[in-house]
């Protein structure tokens, strides 16, 4: 009997301080900093960014997306037997964001441990689960993406802080006879890790380097549309598909015009492809939880979908992966 790997839950959480771009504008112009909301739309189609308070960790809102998604897939804490979590934005060195939300969720016993894969995290998270799961090392997988970008952004630095958001979603995988995930595709090419980073480290009790983000945008943008066509590709390949078999694509969400090159070079029409980052920004590891949560629950996706997702970020990393819903 073959075993597969299913979504059966998801869930999502952002934190209630709903920023616009005006709002923001207005921020860094007590800075001196210049910027508007008509460069941010145009550039990239965010429109507005969920930050977290000062007492708010990704640990708070992976804990809340994880809860969500149990409920939507009719199962308890105590039914999952693997957490990963895709997180940049990590709460502590050690332990992982994954051991401190099982011991929140009272989910005991299983393995639990995070993915640092920046952007593409989740898609290497889901990966990773779908993995266990047809191994028959787990039965009931949480995988989160959860992060506090504005933890790390420069709010001098106007070519990044207007890009990122706060954010988490999770799903549910389980076990089942049949898929499921179908395929996926994970690279990375670390001879371009300086061209997004956060390179910071604590070192003998103090911070040393640059603890912020920094990205060249337009080197990212330019590798971006490339591989993100290409493992789109690699994946419907992979499972004998086509781009016409793909109902929803959920990419991630960084900017609108990266997202819909890519499905028109893929022949994906503009409008099967998911689409939250004007009201999220670009929150990495979270966004294609995030962005699938929000469309599951609005009904646009639905069950029996053929579902393609596929991200890019620091590494850099980038992966696709393709499924029925
Ligand atoms: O999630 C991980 C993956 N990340 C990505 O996929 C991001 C990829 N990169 C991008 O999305 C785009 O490169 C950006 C949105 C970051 C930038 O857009 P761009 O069209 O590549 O703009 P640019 O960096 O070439 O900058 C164009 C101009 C520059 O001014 P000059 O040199 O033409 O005078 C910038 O200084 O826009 C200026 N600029 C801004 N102006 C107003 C940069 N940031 C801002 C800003 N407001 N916030």
């Amino acid at each position: 009997m073959s075993r597969y790997s299913r979504i059966i839950g998801t869930g999502s959480h952002l934190p209630p301080n709903k920023v616009s771009n005006d709002e923001l504008a207005a921020r860094l112009a007590r800075d001196g900093i210049e910027t508007s909301d008509e460069w941010i739309v145009e550039r990239t189609g965010i429109r507005h960014r969920h930050f977290v308070g000062a007492d708010t960790t990704s640990v708070d809102l992976g804990e809340q997306a994880a809860r969500r998604a149990l409920e939507a897939a009719g199962l308890v804490a105590q039914d999952i037997d693997l957490i990963i979590v895709a997180t940049s934005t990590p709460d502590m060195i050690f332990p992982s964001n994954a051991a401190l939300i099982q011991g929140r969720l009272g989910a005991g016993g299983g393995a639990a441990f995070d993915v640092q894969a920046v952007c593409a995290g989740f898609v290497y998270a889901l990966t990773i689960a779908d993995q266990f799961v047809r191994g028959g090392l787990a039965r009931h997988a949480l995988v989160i993406g959860t992060e506090v970008f504005s933890r790390i952004l420069d709010f001098k630095d106007r070519s990044t802080c207007v890009l990122f958001g706060d954010g988490a979603g999770a799903v549910v995988l389980a076990e089942s006879q049949t898929p499921g995930l179908l395929a996926s595709s994970l690279h990375a090419d670390g001879r371009q890790a300086g061209i997004l980073c956060t390179p910071g480290r604590v070192a003998s009790g103090e911070i040393s380097g640059h603890p912020f983000l920094k990205m060249d945008g337009p080197a990212v943008f330019k590798q971006a549309v490339h591989v993100l066509e290409n493992v789109a590709r690699e994946v419907l390949a992979k499972s004998g598909r086509k781009p016409e078999d793909v109902d929803w694509m959920v990419p991630h969400q960084a900017n609108i015009r990266i997202m819909l090159h890519t499905a028109k070079k893929l022949g994906i029409p503009a409008e099967k492809v998911v689409q939250t980052v004007a009201d999220h920004g670009n929150t990495s590891a979270a966004s294609i939880p995030l962005a699938l949560d929000t469309a599951v629950r609005a009904g646009t996706i639905r069950r029996g979908d053929t579902l393609l997702f596929e991200a890019v970020g620091g590494g850099l990393t980038w992966g696709a992966a393709l499924l029925d819903y």
